[in-house]
């Protein structure tokens, strides 16, 4: 049930905005209100009096209304409702969210919202698998937007494929289960002074290392460093003084905390005895076991038949190191990067790293982790082991942040 929920709901413009009039039914029959944002365009697909009517509340569509910012002003209209819902929700209105553009009223009110977003796409399948739209997917669910569907299905305009919008009862769904969870989104700056982990100092390492061969080769793994880097998003949005020691990524550094870049594991090493005493280490990187013992300080050249012959050498465990150092943070976090008995192996390297924890996670590549938005993780400690469903990588570093905060705080 939704009782008392209220609903912001933005209605895009495209064809399935028609079933965005039987989702105001079925979210009122449960007893949510809903207050309808139509764009220009949602108005060409269907009239405002409906959305009105079935919403029994005014429509909003001009971000210059004068009567409309008399009775209620945007800003205020964007923070008054528990969750916001985009449906349909069009390349257009994903593209401009995913870039912070806001230039009418509905993507003014994503923008200034402080509330969590559920978006339902709908839209041709080509635009839904352009790259362009991909990126700007993946970009949303790193900053903790929530999608429903698409569906595969035929479409309006006569093609079959993903892009169709989720039923009614599907979107309702989805709705159901994000407001199990908080939809509050914290304000980074305001919260970091008042937030569970303000005060304390985590240092996070992320991503993969390189570890050279000559100047123009190296040994490297497929680790994007996402699920480290929004661990270190939610350390600071929960008040932390927060250190992220990145391999190399392609990935932006995070806003508003210190980002050191390294490249081998030695020199992560270094990096993160550098950056301590901590009260948290989290190790997320995905560090290279070995490197090149005979890298070559000229890049190598064919010499007819012999081939070059690469010997390994150990790299230092960072983790193992710190969790066994007499400067130990008081918490630290391990992970585990596995493609068979995931658990098993987690529970194993928990004592020989001296970590607390170890979130072990499926890397086999049926999985889709490495390099992927979404992970599902298993917390190890010696009391036992809690799996969690698959979730973003942003949600995934949120609660783990939550969690180390609950397990600082018992130990101090
Ligand atoms: N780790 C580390 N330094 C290394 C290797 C791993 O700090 N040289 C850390 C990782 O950051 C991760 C944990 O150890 O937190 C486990 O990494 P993983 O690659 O799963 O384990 P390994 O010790 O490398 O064991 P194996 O490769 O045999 O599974």
């Amino acid at each position: 049930m939704l009782t008392g929920k209220r609903i912001l709901l933005v209605i895009g413009g495209g064809i399935a905005a028609y079933k965005a009039l039987d989702l105001i039914r079925r979210l009122r029959e449960r007893g949510a209100s809903v207050r309808g944002v139509m764009t220009g365009a949602a108005a060409h697909f269907v009239t405002p009096l409906s959305v009105a009517s079935l919403s029994g509340q005014g429509v909003h569509q001009e971000l210059f209304s004068l009567t409309d910012e008399a009775e209620m002003g945007h800003i205020e209209l964007s923070r008054d409702a528990d969750l916001v819902v985009v449906a349909p929700a069009t390349a257009n209105l994903l593209a401009k969210m995913a870039n912070g553009i806001a230039d009418d009223l509905a993507s003014t009110l994503l923008l200034a919202t402080d509330k969590k977003a559920l978006v339902a796409p709908a839209m041709n399948l080509r635009m839904w698998l352009h790259p362009a739209t991909q990126r700007n997917v993946a970009r949303l669910r790193e900053d903790g937007v929530l999608f429903a569907g698409p569906n595969d299905g035929s479409m309006a305009c006569g093609e079959y494929g993903p892009g169709r919008m989720s039923e009614p009862l599907e979107i309702v769904a989805a709705i159901e289960t994000a407001l199990q969870s908080e939809t509050q989104i914290p304000l980074a700056g305001a919260a970091r002074s008042r937030g569970p982990l303000s005060g304390r100092r985590v240092v996070i390492t992320s991503g993969p290392t390189h570890e050279p061969i000559d100047p123009v080769r190296y040994i490297a793994n497929r680790s994007s460093g996402r699920q480290g880097h929004s661990i270190a998003d939610a350390a600071r949005d929960a008040g932390a003084d927060v250190v992220l020691i990145s391999g190399p990524v392609a990935i932006p550094d995070p806003a508003g905390l210190a980002v050191v870049h390294v490249e081998t594991a030695q020199q992560m090493l270094a990096a993160v005895e550098a950056a301590m005493p901590a009260d948290i280490f989290i190790s997320a990187a995905a560090v290279a076991d070995w490197r090149i013992a005979n890298a070559q300080t000229e890049k190598i050249k064919k010499t007819g038949s012999s081939l070059p012959t690469l010997t390994m050498a150990e790299n230092p465990d960072i983790l193992a190191r710190i969790g066994k150092s007499s400067a130990r943070p008081r918490l630290v976090i391990g992970f585990a990067a596995e493609t068979e008995k995931v658990v098993a192996h987690a529970q194993e390297k928990l004592g020989r790293k001296g970590c607390d924890l170890i979130v072990a996670n499926d890397v086999s590549p049926a999985s889709g982790v490495m390099g992927g938005d979404e992970n599902t993780v298993h917390l190890v400690t010696p009391a036992g082991v809690e799996s969690w469903p698959k979730m973003s990588k942003a949600e995934v570093g949120r609660k783990l942040v939550e969690r180390f905060g609950k397990m600082l705080e018992a130990r101090l």
